[in-house]
């Protein structure tokens, strides 16, 4: 019925936690399909979730409007030194953070249930993986983080009687006194602290129920705890999807993609090669998150460290991301969604056409009328499904092989609307560590309050546990540890025209590139040198079933000088809070940068070189 477990240390945290938050009820969890069922029959019961008539063992939850994403600026990582942290964290003395945190969490849990939910990021019992314990009292939570991660009684044994984990301790700060009414989504957002204690390594997070905030296995433990992890022995935590491409001679290739939050990861993971591409096939190994560690062969061999995804709903369509749809058939949670007069589910960009009628995010009526202006969507732009990894179509049959799987190709590619070509590669592994650490993205609905253009070093920036200049030291270090590193390259799906349209069809189109990609990495594309690293001309991509016109390709790929040298000015910006720790290969590239950007005409064109 309950999971079980003799661990003492174990036992200890959850009686020294339980005298703290002062709960109704402690419960382990074992991780059963029985123990599922019976949360979310009660969650239906108190109206935190909707079952959906369409779709088996489906639900759907509405969170409180307040909480709907990550909160950057209440998210902290409390090292002992401020400088520890860096510049791009949000430090806050242990301490006094630990100080801050017992106050909030005093009772924090009274008239509730303490959930306490074991469980094991990568595959069971791999020596990659890393075991962690969620306390919380949330029972949304534990249903999420049953499809998200390998949770329950499995994770206990793995744990046994003095294993490791990291403790991860969630409230979402809305105790209730006796005879209160409970609320569909209890969230306390002025009072959000989402904390990380890298030394001891441990994390507590209050107030909020939403995605990243609340699900401990994945941004906070999966990244930001294993960044520090990874620095001390030698891997990579990293924001990356990771695919498998086979062409039609049967050899698979497997890529490592960073992009930001809200920035194409799922979809690039779940690719399906368009017409003219015969014969390749795109395989799913992870969509947000991988742990890539150096093997004995010298290669880096990656693995995901998550069972499910959290994807981006908006966008996800039949034409975008079929392997997605067909991966939501059943046995999913979908949050802030609308919800169909028949029982589905629906968002922006499911359908061409909206339903005529609907339930939308907050509960209220909806209809595409209410949505004229654009800015009354039946879906919150940042809600989300949560879907079991097995069931996606396209999911690698080596997905979960414990040794991970060999990494030919890194790819980083931020949100750009402007300047910022398709694709390019760097010279070389320092050049591709500068262009990842430089990357610049605009705004999503993954975060709240994002200003419209940041750097996003890595696509790291929420989640890097330490100072940022030294995890990229840690990135150009590894790449001097292993004999030949993967290729790096930078994409951008997003650039638009005049009007404001995309000018790129991206999404399965996207195959385009990532076939150029596995050419150089197998050492048979062409490339021209350019300002910013390798460009493929229009005769280095195969336009198989795709009519795109040739000039608009080089405008797609074409580099502004005035704009690039903005952007080598911005990396300055960047590069300045960093003082003494920034890399010197750093300020090298950004002057090669410079001269090579001096040396460019007004308006770079491939055709000008090809
Ligand atoms: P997180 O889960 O937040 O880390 O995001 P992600 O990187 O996995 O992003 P996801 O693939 O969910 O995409 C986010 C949004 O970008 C969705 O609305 C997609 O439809 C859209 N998108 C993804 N790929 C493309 C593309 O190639 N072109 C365009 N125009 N939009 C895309
Ligand atoms: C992201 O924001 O990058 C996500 C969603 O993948 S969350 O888990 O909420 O962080
Ligand atoms: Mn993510």
């Amino acid at each position: 019925m309950a999971g079980t477990t003799k661990h003492a240390r174990l036992l200890a945290w959850i009686d020294e936690i339980k005298e703290l938050v002062q709960p109704d009820k402690v419960y382990i969890c074992d991780g059963s399909q029985d123990e599922y069922d019976r949360l979310s029959a009660q969650m239906v019961a108190s109206g935190t979730l909707i079952a959906l008539a369409k779709r088996p063992n489906s639900f759907l939850a509405r969170s409180d409007p307040r909480d709907v994403a990550r909160v950057e600026d209440r998210t902290f990582i409390c090292s002992t030194s401020k400088n520890d942290a860096g510049p791009t964290n949000n430090w806050m003395n242990p301490a006094e953070m630990k100080k801050k945190l017992h106050g909030l969490f005093a009772g924090s849990m009274h008239g509730r249930t303490m959930y306490v939910v074991p469980f094991s990021m990568g595959p069971l019992g791999s020596h990659i993986a890393h075991l962690g314990v969620q306390i919380t009292d949330s029972a949304y939570a534990v249903v999420n983080m049953r499809i998200m991660t390998r949770m329950g009684q499995g994770a206990l044994d793995v744990l046994g009687d003095d294993g490791d984990f990291v403790p991860c301790v969630h409230s979402v700060g809305k105790p209730l006194v006796a005879g209160e009414k409970d609320v569909a989504w209890p969230c306390n957002p002025e009072q959000i602290h989402i904390a990380h204690f890298p030394d001891s390594r441990e994390i507590w997070s209050f107030g909020s129920g939403y995605g990243g905030n609340a699900l401990l296995g994945k941004k906070c433990l999966a990244l930001r705890i294993a960044t520090v992890m990874g620095r001390d022995e030698g891997w990579l935590a990293e924001h990356m999807l990771i695919l498998g491409c086979e062409n039609a001679q049967g050899e698979r290739t497997y890529v490592g993609a960073a992009f930001p939050s809200a920035c194409g990861k799922t979809n690039f993971a779940m690719l399906v090669p368009p017409a003219g591409f015969e014969g390749f096939k795109v395989f799913t190994v992870g969509d947000d998150i991988a742990w890539i560690k150096p093997g004995k062969d010298g290669k880096l061999y990656a693995i995901n460290p998550e069972a499910g995804f959290f994807g981006v709903a908006p966008g996800t369509g039949a034409k975008t991301n079929p392997n997605a749809i067909a991966t939501l058939t059943k046995n999913c949670i979908f949050t802030n969604v609308g919800l169909t007069d028949d029982g589905d589910v629906w968002w922006e960009g499911l359908t061409d056409a909206p339903p005529a009628h609907l339930i939308d995010w907050k509960g209220n009526d909806w209809t595409p009328e209410k949505n004229k202006d654009g800015k009354s969507p039946a879906a919150h732009p940042n809600s989300r499904f949560t879907a079991p990894a097995s069931q996606c179509p396209s999911i690698d049959p080596k997905w979960e092989d414990p040794q991970g799987l060999p990494i030919s190709a890194f790819i980083f590619g931020g949100r750009m609307s402007k300047d910022m070509p398709l694709v390019f590669q760097a010279f070389n592994w320092s050049h591709g560590v500068y262009l990842a650490a430089t990357m610049g993205s605009e705004a999503t609905a993954a975060a709240v309050g994002q200003a419209a253009m940041r750097r996003d070093p890595m696509a790291m920036l929420p989640f890097c546990g330490y100072n940022m200049a030294d995890y990229w030291t840690h990135w150009l270090n590894m790449g001097r540890r292993i004999p030949n590193p993967p290729r790096i390259f930078r994409v951008n799906w997003f650039r638009k025209d005049a009007n404001g349209k995309f000018m790129w069809p991206g999404f399965g189109e996207n195959m385009r590139v990532l076939k150029w990609i596995l050419d150089r990495v197998q050492g048979k594309g062409f490339a021209v040198e350019s300002p910013l690293g390798w460009m493929p001309r229009y005769e280095d991509l195969n336009w198989n079933g795709l009519e795109y016109d040739k000039n608009k390709f080089y405008e797609l790929m074409s580099i502004g000088r005035e704009a690039g040298t903005a952007e080598a000015h911005a990396h300055e910006e960047l590069f300045d809070k960093f003082f003494d720790r920034l890399p010197k290969e750093f300020i090298y590239e950004r002057e090669l940068l410079r001269s090579r950007l001096w040396r460019s005409p007004d308006h770079w064109e491939l055709a000008h070189e090809a």
